[in-house]
Formats: C-alpha cells, sequence, structure tokens
C-alpha cells in the first residue's frame, strides 16, 4: 500500500497561523482549520466575486488582490480578508451617451488613469481603458470589457477616487440590454446560433475550465478550443 504524505504549509490569514495542505485554496484550508467564517464564501468557484483578499507573499514578490477560493495557499503567505459592500445600482438608460452616463456616475471624470483598478481584477478586464473608453463614447466596446466580470468590487475597492467601474461598465451594459429589443425589432440582425455558442463556451466544464474559458475568450475575444 502507498500512502501518500501532503506537504504542510503555515500561512497566515487576518494575522491568525493556519496550517494547510500545499496545492488547496484558501477557502479550503480555512474550512480544514473550522474557520470557514473568516471570509465571505459563495460559488467557490470564482463567479460570484464574494471571497475577496489581499495577499502579501514572504519574499519579494509583488501581491495584491484575488479570490480565496482559486488563490492556492503557499508556504508563509498572508492573506487579508477585504469584503467589498455593494452599492446600489443606478436605474439604466435605454439607448446609452457619454452624458447619459456622466449623469447616472458623475464620478466618470475622477479618474486618474493610476491603473490600480486593472491591476486588481481577478478577470484580467482592462478596466481603467474601458474608463477612458467610456469617457470618448465607445460604450459598445465598454459592453465587452465587462462580459466577464464577476462583481467582486476589487476595481471599486482599490479606485483611490473613488470612481466605481464596474458599477459604471454594468450600467452601460444594462442600458445597452435596455435598448437590443428596439435594435432587433428595427433590424432582425441579432447573431442568436453566436451567442449560444459564446454561452455555451463560457458555461461548459469545471470551474476551473470556466474560468480558463472566461480568460482565453477576455484576451481573445473569441472562442478559441
Ligand atoms: S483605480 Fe480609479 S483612478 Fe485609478 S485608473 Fe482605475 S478608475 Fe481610474
Ligand atoms: S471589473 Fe471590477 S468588479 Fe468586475 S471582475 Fe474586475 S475587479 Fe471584479
Ligand atoms: S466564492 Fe465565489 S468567487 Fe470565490
Amino acid at each position: 500500500m502507498i500512502i501518500t504524505v501532503m506537504k504542510t504549509v503555515e500561512i497566515k490569514v487576518a494575522g491568525k497561523p493556519v496550517k494547510a495542505r500545499a496545492g488547496e485554496t484558501v477557502i479550503h484550508a480555512l474550512w480544514s482549520a473550522g474557520q470557514a467564517e473568516s471570509i465571505k464564501t459563495g460559488c467557490v468557484g470564482g463567479v460570484c466575486g464574494s471571497c475577496t483578499i489581499t495577499v502579501r507573499f514572504p519574499d519579494d514578490r509583488l501581491g495584491g488582490t484575488d479570490l480565496a477560493c482559486l488563490c492556492l495557499v503557499e508556504e508563509g503567505m498572508e492573506v487579508f480578508p477585504c469584503s467589498v459592500d455593494a452599492v446600489t445600482p443606478v436605474v439604466p438608460q435605454p439607448d446609452p451617451t457619454p452624458e447619459k452616463l456622466r449623469t447616472a456616475y458623475p464620478t466618470l471624470d475622477r479618474c486618474t488613469k493610476c491603473g490600480s483598478c486593472t491591476i486588481a481584477c481577478p478577470m484580467a478586464i482592462p478596466v481603467m481603458d474601458s474608463i477612458l473608453r467610456m469617457r470618448s463614447g465607445q460604450l459598445e466596446a465598454v459592453a465587452e470589457d465587462f462580459v466577464t466580470c464577476i462583481h467582486c468590487g476589487l476595481c471599486r475597492f482599490v479606485c483611490e477616487d473613488r470612481v466605481q467601474p464596474h458599477n459604471m461598465g454594468m450600467w452601460v451594459r444594462r442600458s445597452i440590454g435596455a435598448s437590443q429589443k428596439l435594435v432587433e425589432e428595427q433590424t432582425g440582425s441579432t447573431n442568436w446560433e453566436q451567442v449560444n455558442r459564446e454561452w455555451e463556451y463560457l458555461t461548459e466544464g469545471n470551474s476551473g475550465q470556466r474560468l480558463e474559458h472566461a480568460r482565453r475568450f477576455r484576451e481573445r475575444g473569441r472562442i478559441e478550443k
């Protein structure tokens, strides 16, 4: 009989030591340690955006924001729960324009282009570039930018200028969606076959595969198997 001994590592969560098995996620380590309540948890698959954390490494690697259900433990890693409070969304407006967006979110012009939101995003969304697209009226592109947004709120959490990027991204998506019925009635041109293919691609497989699909779709702008 072969007995496999799992390597144990020690991490700290909010300053408290936690023993974990090498290769498991921060969430699973906390569950095993009886500390499930330390970090908010939902889907445990990288899609609900509940389990937001910041991470610091013992070596000189740059730490940053992450999702505890995807982040793998490492010896000496320090984890800080940072749950992001929800904010009330602004009602969408059909046929959105930058002016309507500014009225809904006067925070749009506060962006100082620091780039922190883009670095913080676990879904590799070009958040800062999208803010600039909002300002210049490229709202269809903005809607595409935020397709894979899981509303973890980390882009908002790190923004010192309180710009609320993902709330604006969702406002744009909902506003375009609110106009879509009219467009379809006028043109009948929605390519549902393509929409369905993309939807199947984004939702098939296990949680790791779904995340990988979302990231690839984000990077390439199309389905590539
Ligand atoms: S973190 Fe805020 S100020 Fe910095 S680029 Fe993003 S939206 Fe702009
Ligand atoms: S855009 Fe913001 S809210 Fe959406 S996934 Fe990225 S960090 Fe999270
Ligand atoms: S628990 Fe849903 S994203 Fe981590």
